[in-house]
């Protein structure tokens, strides 16, 4: 979702604002653009639909020159991708620039207010109420700050902005109201840099500043100063990030999404490394030290995200129900945040986000901290919001996902969810000695069986060559495998645009089998689990009427693979890991599908990687 960089200092801004929203593309945008100051402080401004490339173009022909600029990367909500309705927006003097992320509510009652006093607009944005706002206070004689300041008084909804004024001493305000995705500051001496995401200042700056919601940071040549939004001076320390300075390369690999696929072997040794000692059985999560002495008194889980994110929530209400024995459920954080919920303070909340910026799991999370819930996030980015909110984070070290699809990311939530529940399990005393054993015993070898599956590789691309053309997938499965039925689904449409369902496969007999016909194949996940008998009868029952089966089937099944149309093989793994092993086939049959397809695998049509907007 939208990008926003910034920077202040003594070196040509173009280039490094260029830079740090190429490093914010992850994101996912349709419309791109700059305003950058003059030697004699007047605005110079670029903009253009489509990739950076494009703005790249454009620039090319207009060298914006200056030391202090913005620039945004647009995932539209307000107004279509156009290049009027592209960031930065101007007021009416041109004397201030805005680019911003979220969503102001209650933005046609004060465009009509503003326009009813002479502004004229030219974009059809929300954005474009906040320039015209901070004018009206400017033109009155105060202060860059205090006009954001009051412009954020006026707005209802989630707002991330920088401001930057034309003609005064260089000056960049920045501000949160809510949660509508972060801002980073990047500090280096005689120089600022300001980001929606760490990535983006990887290349700059190492040394970074945080700003929370409800604060304002006002950068300018003499430094930088935090105020909260009653305009009283907080104090911050700067934090070095031990990062590695380089950005996400694709190697060998066409595209991210394959290359992230292939990594899950390295990624979930990374999971285990200091939480699981395979020499001696012992597993411990120290990142939950903070909470520990609250554990005994929970008595449910509630686990909760959106789209792949909860999925893995409903993959690991299985896990804590079959492993701690407490009783769990899973939620769509979207739904949650606005539901009449019951939280109790003996509730233990797991909130999944890999980016820990999604606005509807961070509000959703917010509630649950209000209600007294024991909190834990589990994301893939340290110091994102989710951990800002949560009482204890737990870290997916997945590296930088890149392709907008979600994979290493899941499998990653899915092993710390297996972990998590046998440290409540073994916490509880329902987890024993010999049971832990076994655990580990397992999870040592889930590396290797992700690598096995993994080896599948060529094996599905050649499926997925046979059903490229294929109009509809109807996903269908028992159990733990019925969210990866779901996951399934959601990747194939994600990224090939076809239109797939997922089911539990209990139920195709209670409508989704009329579906059936020639138009409709259908992938069973029937590897070797308890029940698998259960979803070859409803294969059967769909075969009767012609329909066509593709298996998801523990390899050496020639019994079951001999009665499908195809097959995608998976290894023989322990009962507890195949929902994550299953993952892989899913993951590979959608990107090859994509990849025939000839589609833009990395950066899926009107979708953005981090969702700050509600
Ligand atoms: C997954 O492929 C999607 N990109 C999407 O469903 C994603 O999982 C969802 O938006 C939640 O994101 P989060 O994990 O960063 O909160």
């Amino acid at each position: 979702m939208c990008g926003i960089m910034g920077y202040l200092g003594n070196q040509e801004a173009r280039p490094i604002l260029l830079q740090g929203l190429e490093n914010l593309e992850y994101r996912g945008y349709d419309s791109t653009g700059l305003s950058i100051l003059s030697e004699t402080g007047e605005f110079q401004s670029v903009k253009s639909t489509g990739r950076l490339s494009a703005l790249k173009s454009v620039l090319e022909k207009n060298k914006l020159s200056g030391n202090v600029g913005i620039g945004h990367t647009r995932w539209a909500t307000h107004g279509q991708v156009t290049v009027e309705n592209a960031h930065p927006h101007l007021d009416c003097n041109n004397s201030v620039a805005v680019v911003q992320n979220g969503i102001i509510e209650n933005y046609r009652q004060i465009k009509e207010n503003l326009q009813s006093r002479g502004h004229i607009f030219k974009s059809d944005t929300d954005s474009e109420v906040i320039p015209h706002l901070i004018e009206e206070v400017l033109d009155q004689g105060q202060s860059l700050e205090s006009a954001v300041e009051f412009a954020l008084t006026q707005v209802k909804g989630s707002v991330t902005l920088l401001v930057t004024q034309s003609k005064i001493d260089p000056k960049i305000v920045a501000a949160r109201l809510g949660n509508a995705g972060g801002l980073v500051i990047g500090v280096e001496d005689n120089e600022l840099f300001i980001a929606s995401d760490i990535p983006a200042l990887l290349p700059f700056s190492n040394n970074i500043m945080f700003l929370n919601p409800g604060e304002i940071a006002i950068l300018s040549t003499d430094g930088i100063e935090f105020v909260d939004d009653q305009g009283r001076t907080i104090e911050k320390q700067v934090s070095t990030q031990l990062v590695n300075a380089t950005e996400p390369d694709k190697g060998e690999y066409d595209w991210f999404m394959y290359k992230e696929i292939m990594e899950q072997p390295d990624v979930l040794l990374n999971v285990l490394r200091d939480r699981v000692g395979i020499d001696n059985f012992s597993l411990e999560l120290p990142e939950l030290s903070s909470i520990t002495e609250q554990l005994p008194k929970i008595n449910r889980v509630i686990l909760m995200g959106c789209g792949t994110s909860y999925h893995a929530a409903l993959v690991g209400k299985g896990f804590i129900e079959s492993i701690t024995k407490l009783p769990a459920q899973a939620e769509i954080a979207s739904e949650f945040r606005y539901a009449n919920q019951v939280i109790r303070d003996t509730d233990l909340v797991v909130a999944l986000t890999q980016s820990g910026e999604t606005a509807d799991t961070l509000e959703a999370m917010e509630k649950a901290k209000q209600a007294g819930a024991v909190l834990i996030a589990i994301t893939n980015v340290l110091d994102s919001q989710s951990t800002r909110i949560a009482d204890a984070s737990l870290h997916m070290r997945a590296g930088i996902e890149v392709g907008v699809a979600s994979t290493k990311t899941f499998t990653a939530s899915l092993l710390i969810l297996y972990i998590l529940s046998i440290y409540l399990g073994k916490n509880r005393s329902s987890v024993s000695e010999i049971e832990l054993t076994e655990h580990i015993h397992d999870l040592e070898k889930l590396p290797e069986y992700i690598g096995n599956a993994l080896n599948e590789s060529p094996n599905i691309h050649l499926l997925a060559k046979d059903y490229a053309n294929t109009q509809y997938f109807l996903f269908m499965a028992r159990g733990l495998l019925f969210p990866i039925a779901l996951e399934g689904a959601l990747k194939l449409k994600e990224i090939s645009y076809i239109h797939a369902e997922g089911h539990p496969a209990g139920e195709m007999k209670h409508g989704p089998i009329a579906l059936i016909g020639p138009d409709v194949t259908t992938i069973a996940l029937a590897p070797n689990v308890p029940n698998k008998e259960k979803t070859e009868t409803t294969i059967e029952e769909i075969k009767t009427r012609n329909g066509v089966v593709l298996g998801v089937v523990t390899a050496g099944d020639s019994n079951l693979a001999s009665r499908l149309d195809g097959c995608l093989f998976l290894p023989s793994v322990p009962v507890n890991l195949v929902p994550i092993v299953a993952a892989i086939p899913m993951q590979l049959f959608a990107y090859f599908i994509a990849l025939e397809k000839g589609l833009d695998i990395d950066h899926p049509r009107n979708l953005a990687k981090s969702v700050t907007v509600e």
